[in-house]
């Protein structure tokens, strides 16, 4: 059966991705490029080169506050997401964009399969996200095993992205032509 997807339903579709992309941008550039210690090298390379020298520890210290601007986007991101997920989870209570029920007696398996990858998505997207504020706001005591947590995310994450691209493009070139363009622009003459 051909899906819709309502407007409220693709805005907020591609407000998530499109934070998660960038979400991902800022990780990679903090384990690359923007890497402390990498740039503690560069920085001790040059002042060597000029006769001074700093200690490791200010070494890093100059390399994280270089890093500290870009890195105030990952946290901004997150800001957004949590309010993107709060309107997510809220607008099944005023029927729209249901949420995907996995327990449900009439699916195939692969529905199941698809429905479970949703909901073990967003559980754990909850755990980010409630890791993420922990780190920001919660008690002293909680931030080294909230860091902990949060850090594993960057695992599910990229999982989650190969699993359901890789299906969204199965879908397209199988059963369910055009399901990339209804998630773009809708369906042909819908009012919504
Ligand atoms: C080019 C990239 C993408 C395309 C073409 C795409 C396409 C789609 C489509 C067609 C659906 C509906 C599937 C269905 O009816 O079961 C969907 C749902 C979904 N997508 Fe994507 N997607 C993309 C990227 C992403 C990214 C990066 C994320 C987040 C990391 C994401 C998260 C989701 C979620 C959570 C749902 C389920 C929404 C719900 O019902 O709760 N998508 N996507």
């Amino acid at each position: 059966m051909e899906k819709s997807y309502s407007k409220i339903y693709r805005i907020l579709h591609w407000a998530i991705a499109l934070s998660f992309f960038f979400l991902l941008s800022t990780i990679f550039l903090r384990l690359t490029w923007m890497n402390k210690e990498h740039m503690a090298d560069i920085i001790e390379k040059y002042l060597s080169q000029n006769g001074q020298v700093l200690s490791q520890d200010q070494l890093i210290v100059l390399a994280k506050q270089i890093r500290q601007p870009m890195w105030n986007w990952h946290i901004y991101t997150g800001y957004v997401l949590v309010g993107l997920f709060g309107l997510r989870f809220l607008l099944p209570f005023f029927g729209e964009m249901p949420i995907q029920n996995p327990l449900s007696n009439e699916l195939t398996t692969k529905e199941r399969f698809q429905k479970w990858i949703y909901v073990i998505f967003y559980a754990c997207v909850v755990i980010s996200l409630v890791t993420g504020l922990l780190i920001e706001f919660g008690p002293e005591g909680w931030e080294a095993i909230s860091e902990e947590i949060h850090v594993l995310s960057i695992y599910y994450l990229v999982a989650f992205i190969v699993i359901h691209l890789s299906g969204v493009l199965l879908a397209e070139f199988t059963k369910q032509k055009g399901i990339v363009s209804r998630i773009v622009s809708g369906k042909k003459n819908m009012k919504e």
